[in-house]
């Protein structure tokens, strides 16, 4: 057997949401200052990360799955097993004790003790017994600030602009799992940008579970956006989730005018029922979210929308999901995330209302809205054939190494023969759409 590097081996997996991949970047960073080294090969890991989602029981299932096949390799050979994320947070004692296999729990306020807990951890383990540590308070501060993440590579980069949610939307464990809501400070955001851009990332995406109720002073999230667009270097802005009850005229405007922010809005509607929407406590109806997209239409006429729905919440009816259905029809989105209801323990929903509506009409629910918005986002799709759209070019394609992938402003994926061209991820090129399916355009 060959001698073990000195320095710990870790490898790190992540499942969720894109704060869930900025955080390990964050981690990644913290570590590797105090001397550990990543791999990419979780089989010569000494260290074995798993960064965890809780927004659903499929979630929750997969994750387990991940478990059990660390708890074979466990038994293997000596390893340090540590969950972090929203499941860790979410699950904390229940967790520690169903799994002896887990020697450490961290949340996504506390990765500031991970290297000290990880280094106690591998030390019991070298001296034969399991030395489990635990961080899990959630924090009403924590921003990381000072911490630079170790980004991955690509055309873009992350950056968090804030944490946590308070807006306890009846279903969801967020504000749970990720605590109070709080806003870095502007100017290391646009540090962060500055020095994304100086590394050659060519799109930045602003991320918070509601980033449009950023506020540092005076900062703002449209005056933010802005600023960062401005930021030399960036060809584009994205950003995700804003949430509908609070969309300013301010936001519309920059989003509106500055070429460098996508004409791309992620507006999570959730449901199309003023009943649901209100047991739900989204502080919108139906009309509010229609009369916004009526006026992002109005102020950014080639807008791509996307949004996210929940079908079978508490109580869902057929008239309730018609409701939806009809939304979907009306605003003509160019995307949906489609979800079944999963409760979630301790949610305002979970305490107050049952959930009471059969699996198989949810499921029923989701493939009717899935067949409606897969017609109307292959029509949407087609729109573009004999267009010609601008790709920022991202890598080749999944298919075959002679195609090339990349996404138009609106993130729609574009796949073409690469040919003899040029072909540079991080850079522009245009291409004529002639072909288009409900997930692809193709371009030559
Ligand atoms: N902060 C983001 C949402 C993050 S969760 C926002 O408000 O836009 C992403 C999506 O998961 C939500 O928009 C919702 O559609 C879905 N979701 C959250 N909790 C859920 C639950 N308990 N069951 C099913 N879907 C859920
Ligand atoms: Fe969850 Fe609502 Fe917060 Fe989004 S806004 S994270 S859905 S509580
Ligand atoms: Fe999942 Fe936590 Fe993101 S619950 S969706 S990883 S905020």
């Amino acid at each position: 057997m060959t001698p073990k590097p000195s320095a710990p081996q870790v490898h790190i997996e992540t499942f969720g949401c894109q704060m869930n991949e900025s955080d390990s970047e964050l981690v990644r960073s913290m570590l590797k200052q105090e001397g550990f080294v990543f791999t990419p090969d979780r089989e010569r890991a000494d260290v074995l990360l798993v960064n965890t989602c809780a927004i659903r029981e499929n979630a929750h299932k997969k994750i387990y799955a991940h478990l059990s096949e660390l708890k074979e390799m466990k038994s293997r050979r000596p390893l340090v097993v540590g969950v972090l994320g929203c499941m860790a947070q979410n699950l904390k004692a229940e967790l520690a004790e169903t799994e002896p296999l887990i020697d450490v729990l961290a949340g996504p306020d506390a990765y500031r003790q991970l290297p000290m807990l990880l280094s106690n951890a591998l030390e019991a383990q070298e001296q034969g017994f399991a030395g489990k540590g635990f961080a899990l308070d959630l924090s009403e501060y924590e921003t990381y600030e000072g911490i630079l993440p170790d980004r991955d590579n690509g055309v873009n980069a992350w950056i968090t602009i804030m944490r946590g949610c308070d807006n306890f939307c009846s279903f969801c464990v967020v504000p749970y799992t990720r605590g109070r809501e709080r806003s870095r400070d502007p100017e290391a955001v646009l540090a962060e940008a500055r020095d994304a851009a100086a590394r050659g990332f060519r799109q930045i995406t602003l991320l918070g579970q509601n980033v449009n109720s950023y506020r540092d002073g005076e900062w703002d999230f449209a005056r933010l956006i802005g600023a960062v667009a401005d930021v030399p270097g960036i060809d584009r802005v994205r950003f995700t989730s804003p949430h509908p009850k609070d969309f300013p005229p301010a936001l519309i405007a920059v989003i509106a005018a500055h070429p460098k922010i996508c004409k791309h809005i992620h507006l999570p509607l959730q449901s199309g029922s003023d009943r649901i929407l209100d047991l739900m406590g989204r502080g919108y109806t139906g009309d509010d979210y229609l009369a916004l997209v009526e006026r992002i239409k109005m102020a950014i006429p080639d807008v791509a929308l996307s949004t996210d729905i929940i079908c079978g919440f508490c109580s869902e009816s057929e008239e309730d999901f018609q409701d939806t259905c009809r939304i979907i029809e009306r605003v003509r989105f160019d995307s949906a995330y489609i979800f079944k209801y999963s409760e979630r323990k301790n949610t305002i929903a979970a305490r107050k209302y049952p959930d009471d509506v059969p699996e198989h009409i949810k499921g029923t629910r989701v493939a009717r809205l899935l067949e409606i918005q897969r017609r109307v986002t292959l029509e949407r799709n087609r729109d573009y054939i004999g267009k010609d759209v601008a790709i920022l070019i991202e890598r080749d394609a999944t298919r075959s190494s002679a195609q090339g992938m990349g996404k138009t402003d609106g993130n729609i994926t574009v796949v073409w023969e690469k040919g003899t061209g040029l072909f540079e991820p991080g850079t522009f090129i245009t291409k004529r759409i002639f072909d288009a399916s409900a997930a692809t355009l193709y371009g030559k």
